[in-house]
């Protein structure tokens, strides 16, 4: 059954939606399921950008047929080798084998890792800065290493000014009917959350792609995942801007705390109580036990302060918590504020070995004032002090 979109009247989306997926890459909770976003180009030549993830091959094959209209790819061009992208790929070629593969070198090395049978086949190789025309269509390669694998690529088509971004500036969820983020209710905290787990390490190589892209026309901008960017594109670029230099999107606080028989929950509470005193509106408070790392991750790359409870375990770090600073540092959080409340009933080490943990990333700045809580009990004015600290820095 055909499920193609029109963006003009020369490119389609090829694309599929995802609902049954409940885990991207098998670790990120989707509410709403994904899209596997692939575009075909129909001029004289014809070419297909990407492919779709493996669950939804058969939609993905009725589209390109239906796109076809009883004709033959020319090039199958592939901005992306990760398997949510290039699954299809040999289905396709198997089908049409007389299209040319189009990529990269480093691309081609990884298709004939996943694809053993395709390595001697012949690519039409292409590196940065060389063109495809397919008639009226002129295609231009430029190389995006790391947004979001070593051999990413995206494709610039400078007739109709349409960025195919491969990875970047996409999100997670379905495309339910609309295409154009303009139509369709484009939730910026999943696009953030997308960004920050999957790119969020690679901030240089995102503003490396950003320069490039400034130095061209886009009207459009076509990623591999989520809806399609066709009007007000700087909502997206200055996001983008702020998340791939570690900016903090908001002068915000988050305490993210980990609980095991409440205390500590409280006195997370009674900070961000003390804080709404202060007069301090943007606020948020998560239990690191029970939300998945990639929301707390997202919640750092928005937020200015961050403040982290958590008790003391086997003479170590709560592991919950432990799990939660290795995944900031991993993903190269950087340049915030950061506060850190404690609890033990006989050994409290957990600001010393999360003070440790965050000496070793980069421009964080430890709050002067900490928290300690002896099983239920605490110092008031360690707390305000605290707050206060975070108020004076927001304010
Ligand atoms: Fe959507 Fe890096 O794959």
């Amino acid at each position: 059954m055909n499920n193609t979109q029109i963006i003009n009247s020369d490119v389609l989306w090829i694309g599929a939606n995802d609902r049954r997926i409940n885990l991207f890459e098998n670790i990120f909770p989707l509410s709403n399921g994904v899209s596997y976003n692939s575009y075909i180009i129909r001029d004289k030549k014809i070419a297909i950008l990407d492919t779709v993830d493996n669950n939804c091959g058969k939609q993905f094959m009725e589209n390109i047929e239906f796109a076809l209209e009883g004709k033959k790819p020319d090039y199958i061009i592939v901005n992306h080798m990760e398997p949510d992208h290039c699954a299809m790929l040999k289905d396709l070629l198997n089908k049409y084998p007389s299209a040319q593969v189009v990529a990269n070198d480093k691309t081609i090395a990884f298709i004939s890792q996943f694809f053993p049978t395709l390595a001697d086949i012949s690519y039409l190789t292409v590196k940065e800065g060389d063109t495809l025309s397919l008639g009226k269509h002129t295609l231009h390669f430029v190389m995006a290493p790391m947004v979001h694998w070593p051999e990413a690529m995206v494709t610039y088509d400078s007739y109709d000014k349409i960025l195919y971004s491969a990875d970047a500036f996409g999100t997670f969820g379905a495309l339910n009917g609309n295409i154009f983020c303009d139509e369709a209710h484009f939730d910026m905290g999943e696009a953030r959350r997308y960004y920050s787990n999957i790119v969020g390490k690679y901030g240089t190589q995102v503003q490396a792609l950003l320069n490039k892209a400034s130095a061209l026309d886009i009207k459009t901008i076509c990623p591999l995942h989520g809806p399609i960017w066709r009007k007000d594109l700087d909502i997206i670029i200055e996001k983008y801007k702020k998340w791939s230099t570690y900016e903090p999107e908001e002068k915000a606080v988050m305490i993210a705390y980990a609980s095991m028989y409440g205390n500590t929950q409280s006195v997370a509470n009674a900070l961000a109580v003390q804080l709404a005193k202060n007069g301090i509106k943007k606020i948020v408070v998560y239990d690191i036990s029970s939300t998945h790392f990639s929301y707390l991750v997202s919640e750092c790359f928005r937020c200015s302060h961050i403040v982290i409870a958590s008790p003391t375990y086997n003479n170590g770090i709560y592991p919950p918590t432990e799990t939660f600073l290795h995944d900031i540092k991993a993903l190269n959080v950087q340049n915030r504020t950061v506060g850190l409340i404690q609890n033990g009933s006989w050994a409290p080490v957990f600001t010393k070995l999360a003070t440790e943990i965050l000496k070793s990333m980069k421009d964080i700045t430890i709050m002067e004032n900490s928290v300690t809580i002896k099983s239920a009990i605490y110092d008031k004015n360690e707390l305000e002090n605290m707050a206060f600290e975070i108020t004076k820095g927001i304010k």
